[in-house]
């Protein structure tokens, strides 16, 4: 049993991955990603204050958006653990106000953090594994917002080309660059900037179009299956704790991303059901309503719920 790699995981929804992991097999290697090493020890000794077995439960120091730590990671997995894997959970991500230098930051994290990932982690998981990239039915509604034609280059993968989506992404960057001339021009091209398309939805519109865009190739070259997994609106740092679903649901159904078929590979799951690539935006209530049901249901089905 080859191990996995949860990123940003030493709090919130990766945290939570691996408690749900580890709830199910204590007996498999988990790479547990963080970039501060003391938040890592935390969020270890977190799990065994929850009573969960973390023997196997290994720190990988990794910061995704800086190619070196990257690297280094992946070297330590080939060092240290064989060089192969059975899934990678690409869940790191941050939130940011629409500031030119701080949306650059995050495109950094939750657009290229996933690429450098999948560029430097895919080879090494095993055919037939997975690799779940963490989105949010926000990078839908991005889509939903944009104008026609960005919106075709983003819900028709054969229309654009990876390359395509990188100058999109810079071209999105710099329509809030308030020293560039061209941003209002550029303004035009791109969903409203604020409220809840911001750069958040949109970096995590621009994520969802490149994994639908290289799923095939993955699955066909390297046997590798892709898929978007939504969490839901959940309480962690990221939102001040504000979402209505608990992060143990969220992790649910991340992790149940991670079992889908190879039929399913490129696809969009929310707590394991195909979920729309573009979606009106939804209202807090309904955000709220869906969380109740949902978690209702999962009472009822004595699944653990802290
Ligand atoms: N919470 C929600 O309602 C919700 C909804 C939809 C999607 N999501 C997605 O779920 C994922 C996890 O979010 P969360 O809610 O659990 O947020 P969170 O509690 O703020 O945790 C984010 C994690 O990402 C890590 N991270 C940030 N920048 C990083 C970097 N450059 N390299 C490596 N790790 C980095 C953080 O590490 P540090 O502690 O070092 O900052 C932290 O471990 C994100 O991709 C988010 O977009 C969340």
């Amino acid at each position: 049993m080859a191990p996995v790699v949860v990123t940003g995981a030493n709090k919130g929804l990766g945290l939570e991955i691996i408690v749900r992991l580890l709830r199910t097999d204590a007996s498999k290697t988990i790479l547990l990603g963080t970039r501060s090493l003391s938040n890592g020890k935390a969020a270890i000794s977190r799990l065994q204050e929850r009573g969960l077995d973390t023997t196997n439960v290994r720190i990988l120091e990794l910061d995704v958006s800086k190619m070196d730590s990257v690297q280094a990671a992946a070297e330590t997995v080939k060092k240290g653990y064989g060089g192969q894997l059975d899934c990678v959970y690409n869940n790191a991500g941050v939130v940011s106000t629409t500031e030119y230098e701080e949306a650059k930051q995050l495109m950094q994290v939750n657009y290229y953090g996933v690429k450098r990932m999948m560029e430097v982690f895919d080879p090494l998981i095993v055919r037939g594994g997975h690799d779940v990239i963490v989105s949010s039915g926000m990078g839908a509604w991005a889509t939903y917002h944009s104008p026609l034609p960005l919106q075709n280059l983003l819900t028709e993968p054969s229309k654009t080309t990876p390359a395509q989506l990188d100058d999109l992404a810079e071209r999105y960057l710099e329509s809030l660059n308030t020293h560039n001339p061209s941003a209002p021009e550029l303004q035009k091209e791109f969903p409203i900037s604020e409220g809840m398309i911001g750069p958040y939805a949109v970096s995590k519109a621009f994520l969802n179009a490149y994994v639908r865009n290289i799923a095939p190739s993955r699955l066909e070259k390297q046997g590798i299956i892709l898929s978007v997994a939504c969490p839901g609106f959940c309480a962690t740092d990221l939102n001040s704790n504000s979402g209505p679903r608990k992060a143990s649901t969220g992790a649910r159904s991340i992790v149940l991303a991670s079992q889908i078929s190879s039929e399913q590979a490129g696809g969009f799951f929310r707590d394991g059901k195909p979920a729309n690539f573009i979606e009106r935006t939804a209202t807090f209530e309904e955000m709220a309503e869906d969380a109740r049901t949902v978690e209702q249901g999962l009472r009822e089905a004595g699944e653990i719920m802290d």
